[in-house]
Parts: C-alpha cells; sequence; structure tokens
C-alpha cells in the first residue's frame, strides 16, 4: 500500500522544514519527502494536496476516554475517533477510570481495545496510587511492563508530599514522569468555579488560584530535591506558569502543558451558569489567561493537551453545584490553537512543537516527525476553512463544549495513522 501527498505545505519542525513538498507514504512509514518526489513506485495512490498543510500527526499526552467503566460518557473507540477528527494520531489516556488503571490487567486491557479499534495509537497512563486514592503506591514496574507511559493521579492532586516524593524516585528509576493534577483539596474545598470577583458576583463558592499554587510549588522543590522528571498537567494560573519558569531557569526537570480553554476563555464565560464551563483547575481570570499565553510564547509552557473530558448529558444538565468537571475537547483543540497563530503568539512551527513534538518528547515516544523511515503518521489541515462548532455531529459521546456554536478557522480534513486513512471529511 503506497500513497504519494503531493503538493501540500510540509511542517516538520523536527527536521526544520517548512515549504511545499511531496511525501511517499509506503508500508506504514514514510519512505521519501523531496520538492517533488521523481520515481513514483507503480500502484501508487495519489492524493492532491494543494493548499493544503502537513503535519506530523498530532499528539495529545493528556485524554480521558472513560473506558473501563463509563462507557456511557465514552470508550475507546468512540474517543479515538475524535481524536483521529482532531488530528491527533496518538493520544495518552488518563487513569480514572472504573476500575482504575492502576494495575497491569486494566493497562492491558485499554492497549487491547485500543488495538482492535485499530484507529489511532493509545497510550495509557496509569495510576500514582492505588485507586488514585493517595494511600499506597501502585506497582509502577509491572505498569511500565503491561504498557504504562507515564504516570498520574490526574483528576486528583496527589496530597501527601512523602508519597509523591517516592512517587517521583520511583518514576525516575524506571524513565517513567509523573503527571502532577496541582491542587491542594483543602484550599479548594467546596469551590465551584475560580474564585474572584465573578464568583463574589454570582454567589458562587470559589477555588483559589492559590490551591494551584501551593502544589505546584510544593512539587517543583520535590522535583528539584530528587532529580526526577516532573510534568505539571492543566496550568491554569499565572503563579504556577512564573514558578514553572523560574524552575526551569535553575535546571530542575520539569515540563508543564496547558490547554485551549485556558488561553481561550475566563472566569467570564461561567456567568450564565453553563455548566459545560465547569472544570477542574476552573477558568481564571483575564490576568491568568494572560500569563498562560506568556508561557506558551515564551515556551515555560511546553504542551497543548486537550484534557479531553468527556461527559454524558446527565452528568452536565444539572444545577451547577451538581455538574461534572470537564471539557470535551478534541474535536476542537487544533483550531482553537490556531488562533494563537493568527494572534501572533506563535508561528505555525511552534504550534507543531507544542501539539506533537514536545508530547513525543516528553513521554519519550518515537512520534512527532515526518522523518524518512519514521511511522507515517500524518495530520492534514485545511487552513483556511471556516466551520461551526456543532457537537451533534462529533465523534465523541462528550457533547460537553462551551464553544458551541463559535465559528472557528482551520479545519483537518484527513488524518493517516501508520500510513492508513483513519479519518477523511466528507
Ligand atoms: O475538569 C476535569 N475533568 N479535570 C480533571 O482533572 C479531571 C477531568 C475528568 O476526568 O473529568
Ligand atoms: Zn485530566
Amino acid at each position: 500500500m503506497k500513497i504519494l501527498l503531493k503538493g501540500g505545505r510540509v511542517i516538520d519542525p523536527a527536521q526544520n522544514l517548512d515549504g511545499q513538498m511531496d511525501l511517499l507514504l509506503e508500508n506504514g512509514k514514510i519512505a521519501a519527502i523531496a520538492e517533488a518526489v521523481g520515481s513514483v513506485p507503480e500502484d501508487t495512490r495519489l492524493l492532491d494536496l494543494k493548499g493544503m498543510i502537513l503535519l506530523p500527526g498530532l499528539v495529545d499526552m493528556h485524554t480521558h476516554l472513560r473506558e473501563p467503566g463509563y462507557e456511557y460518557k465514552e470508550t475507546i473507540r468512540s474517543g479515538s475517533d475524535a481524536a483521529a477528527v482532531g488530528g491527533f494520531t496518538s493520544i495518552a489516556c488518563m487513569p480514572n477510570t472504573l476500575p482504575v488503571n492502576d494495575n497491569r490487567t486494566v493497562t492491558e486491557y485499554i492497549l487491547k481495545r485500543a488495538k482492535e479499534c485499530d484507529t489511532v495509537h493509545v497510550y495509557p497512563v496509569a495510576a500514582v496510587s492505588r485507586n488514585s486514592e493517595g494511600k499506597i503506591l501502585a506497582e509502577f514496574g509491572d505498569l511500565k511492563e503491561a504498557g504504562a507511559i507515564a504516570f498520574s493521579d490526574d483528576g486528583k492532586p496527589v496530597m501527601n508530599s512523602i508519597l509523591m516524593r517516592r512517587a517521583l524516585e520511583y518514576a525516575s528509576s524506571l524513565d517513567r514522569i509523573i503527571i502532577s493534577h496541582c491542587e491542594d483539596l483543602n484550599l479548594s474545598a467546596g469551590g465551584l468555579m475560580n474564585e474572584g470577583k465573578i464568583s463574589t458576583e454570582l454567589g458562587l463558592p470559589g477555588i483559589p488560584t492559590l490551591a494551584e499554587d501551593v502544589m505546584v510549588a510544593r512539587d517543583l522543590l520535590l522535583a528539584e530535591f530528587s532529580g526526577a522528571a516532573l510534568h505539571i498537567a492543566h496550568v491554569s494560573s499565572a503563579g504556577a506558569v512564573r514558578m514553572i519558569r523560574d524552575a526551569k531557569k535553575r535546571g530542575v526537570r520539569v515540563t508543564a502543558e496547558t490547554t485551549p480553554h485556558y488561553f481561550t476563555l475566563t472566569d467570564e464565560a461561567v456567568t450564565n451558569f453553563n455548566t459545560n464551563t465547569k472544570v477542574s483547575p476552573p477558568l481564571r481570570s483575564r490576568e491568568d489567561l494572560q500569563a498562560v499565553r506568556e508561557g506558551l510564547r515564551d515556551g515555560t509552557l511546553d504542551a497543548i493537551v486537550t484534557d479531553h473530558a468527556p461527559h454524558a448529558l446527565t452528568d452536565k444538565e444539572v444545577e451547577f453545584e451538581y455538574a461534572a468537571n470537564g471539557i470535551s475537547g478534541l474535536e476542537t483543540a487544533l483550531a482553537l490553537s490556531l488562533t494563537l497563530v493568527d494572534d501572533g503568539l506563535l508561528t505555525l512551527s511552534e504550534l507543531v512543537r507544542k501539539m506533537s513534538v514536545n508530547p513525543a518528547k516528553i513521554l519519550n515516544i518515537p512520534k512527532g516527525t515526518l522523518r524518512p523511515g519514521a511511522d507515517a503518521d500524518i495530520t492534514v489541515l485545511n487552513p483556511g476553512k471556516t466551520w461551526v462548532v456543532d457537537p451533534s455531529n462529533w465523534r465523541s459521546q462528550g457533547k460537553n463544549t462551551p464553544f458551541f456554536g463559535w465559528t472557528l478557522k482551520g479545519k483537518v480534513i484527513m488524518t493517516l495513522v501508520q500510513g492508513r486513512i483513519v479519518y477523511q471529511e466528507d
């Protein structure tokens, strides 16, 4: 099976490439990349992609797939399909399933299901602690052997500092990273949205940025002390950005991510009590949003992830207080992130670093490049195409988006995984 992708603009930061080029795919790999691939083997399928942009397949290092246990919210199949629509060819899925992915049976189950779905590459993130209860460490060695790519209790923080220290040391000895959900549960207790002027006006109990910042500070200290690699999940506050920036300057082995909702929306979006704006950490103030954007610009924030958190209607169509936290993000992430390019904050090549090259590097997976010999994982983007966000035609079962009705620019028209078209626009 050979495919020639002809005439598109190819952006591959890993090779310092940006220009009109042909890509020849053979046996699931990139066989050649050149301004004009000369001798094309017979029986090659030709795709004319003039006007399109070809990127190394996007890597989402923070997705929630909900299977096993919460298949009414999302399955490995529906989540994988949504990833393909969004241009993601690799996703790392968080362990807060039922049961929690804290043992090899669950890790192996996820990998088996993903293989059956045969859509995108799925990399399970296993739990730091048993049942993510923050009490007893999970069996990292066993989990790594089963295929766990990283460890996290995401959705919950690891409140116990000695457990977090041991987790960092243990993971480091296995060449794996800890992904930390930074939240001091005592400081955030009872809160429903960001603490500030808006929460006061709405009369909703607040979650201060302090709840995030205190834990970021602690985790940076633990990482510095242990020399272990730490990755901070879903950064939303100005304080977190500042401390991560300072820690990087000191040489701490820290990387960090944020999501489109933190650089696009503020707590003002909560004003109409739309439960699709309820997320953890909460949407923050204008100053926090500006700091997150600056963190992306200056490299403090390495990666843009979706934190794709699909929920059922029954989880969201309730009073704000009772609504589940989370935003379904796989199918809007790239278009929302492209606004950073339009706004002059990042070049397209820098954006590709944050959505493909860097997450692959952080997880240490052989992705994020279109180099000959690499898997032919490719995202084809129509940069000028505008479209309206309408979750009723999404592949994700999670229709919970605060971007309903928004007009976005830039649409994935085709996604290839190992040389196979796993998504193609009608
Ligand atoms: O909003 C969120 N939803 N934040 C998290 O940390 C967990 C996630 C979920 O699993 O729904
Ligand atoms: Zn998450």
